[in-house]
């Protein structure tokens, strides 16, 4: 692919999706929303679609990408389940998941979008369009977030289209997503471990699994080696403007995220969103990325974050707010 070709936009509509199946099937590159963010799919078994991928994102080819699949058996064909990993895709897929398993020996999925590890991340998302079009489709399709690499996740059409218009082929606009955040990463290939938290909150796979998920080694979170931990490149999810958390005050250069009732100052900030004022978790996750845009486009010194409890979906909340306030060069 050239950088600067004409990127359509199209509806969600039967017709539309049987054409962004076909798409894929061409070795072209399709957005498309899921219940997290939106993705931005390739044929997960055609290594020159991948690296068009990998190019478009500007996202650096040892991060591997996650395999979407329509049903269980299309995920047996590729990941080797143990009886852990077994019961987490019984009890959550569809949905906001990614399990890490052992590659099978026959897996199709190019190398490329593994980067050459001998595990492979797999999901069944819920959405609908996404599942038509994986049903449609029937392979494996590699769908990192459709943004930027390293820039803050997509969930909506308008957020692709401002992040990679001229650098893909078609965008399928579904609406808004639900979720908010990405998946919840587990691997299964060992103990059971928590690589990413997201879009499933901790406590329902550890009630699930009758116990506590490990957490990745410090070298797994590292920037410089091959991160075999997910989304743990540290700067990531970020926007342009320096982000400073915990805020219990707001100053008149800041714009202020808020969570639950705003702070006393806020009328003095010099813009405001309120990520839930009830203080839903839920509702924070969901509108979590759209705010950070819309309020990085005010060009505000700082985006001043109010303190985000740390249960539920607050887990995957604050993991992408650390990673957004990583002081940049
Ligand atoms: O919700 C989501 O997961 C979204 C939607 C589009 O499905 N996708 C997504 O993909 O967030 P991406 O590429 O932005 O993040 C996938 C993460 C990466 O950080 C990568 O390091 C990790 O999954 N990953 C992929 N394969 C892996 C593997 N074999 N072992 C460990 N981590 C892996
Ligand atoms: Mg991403």
């Amino acid at each position: 692919m050239t950088i600067g070709l004409t990127t359509e936009i199209s509806p969600a509509g039967a017709a539309d999706l049987v054409l962004a199946a076909r798409a894929l099937g061409q070795g072209r590159l399709v957005a498309f929303p899921t219940e997290t963010v939106y993705g931005l799919g390739a044929d997960a078994t055609n290594a020159d679609a991948i690296a068009r991928l990998y190019q478009a994102k500007g996202r650096p080819a040892f991060n591997p990408l996650i395999s979407h699949v329509a049903d269980l058996a299309a995920a047996a064909k590729i990941g080797r389940f143990d009886a852990p990993a077994l019961a987490l895709a019984k009890a959550f897929w569809p949905g906001p998941l990614t399990l890490v398993l052992p590659k099978t020996s026959g897996c199709a999925v190019a190398e490329l979008a593994t980067a050459g590890l001998d595990t492979i991340a797999i999901r069944i998302p819920s959405h609908g369009v996404a599942r038509t079009i994986l049903a449609a489709f029937g392979k494996p399709v590699v769908a990192p977030s459709a943004n930027i690499s390293g820039h803050v996740s997509p969930t909506t059409a308008q957020h692709v289209e401002s992040d990679l218009a001229g650098r893909i082929d078609l965008i399928v606009d579904g609406g808004p997503v639900d979720v908010g955040v990405e998946s919840t990463i587990v691997g299964c290939f060992g103990e059971p471990m928590l690589l990413r938290p997201g879009g499933l909150p901790r406590e329902e796979i550890e009630r699930v699994l009758g116990r506590a998920l490990l957490r990745p080694p410090a070298e797994m979170e590292s920037d410089s080696a091959q991160p075999l931990a997910p989304g743990m490149l540290s700067s990531h999810y970020a926007p342009h403007t320096r982000v400073r958390l915990n805020a219990t005050d707001v100053g008149p250069n800041e714009a202020l995220l808020a969570f639950g009732p705003p702070l006393k100052e806020a009328e003095r900030a010099a813009a405001v969103m309120n990520l839930s004022r009830i203080g839903d978790l839920n509702e924070a996750a969901t509108n979590l990325f759209g705010y950070l845009r819309a309020l990085d486009a005010r060009m505000a010194q700082t985006i001043a974050v109010m303190p985000i409890p740390n249960h539920g979906l607050g887990e995957a909340i604050n993991d992408r707010l650390r990673r957004a306030a990583v002081e940049r060069e």
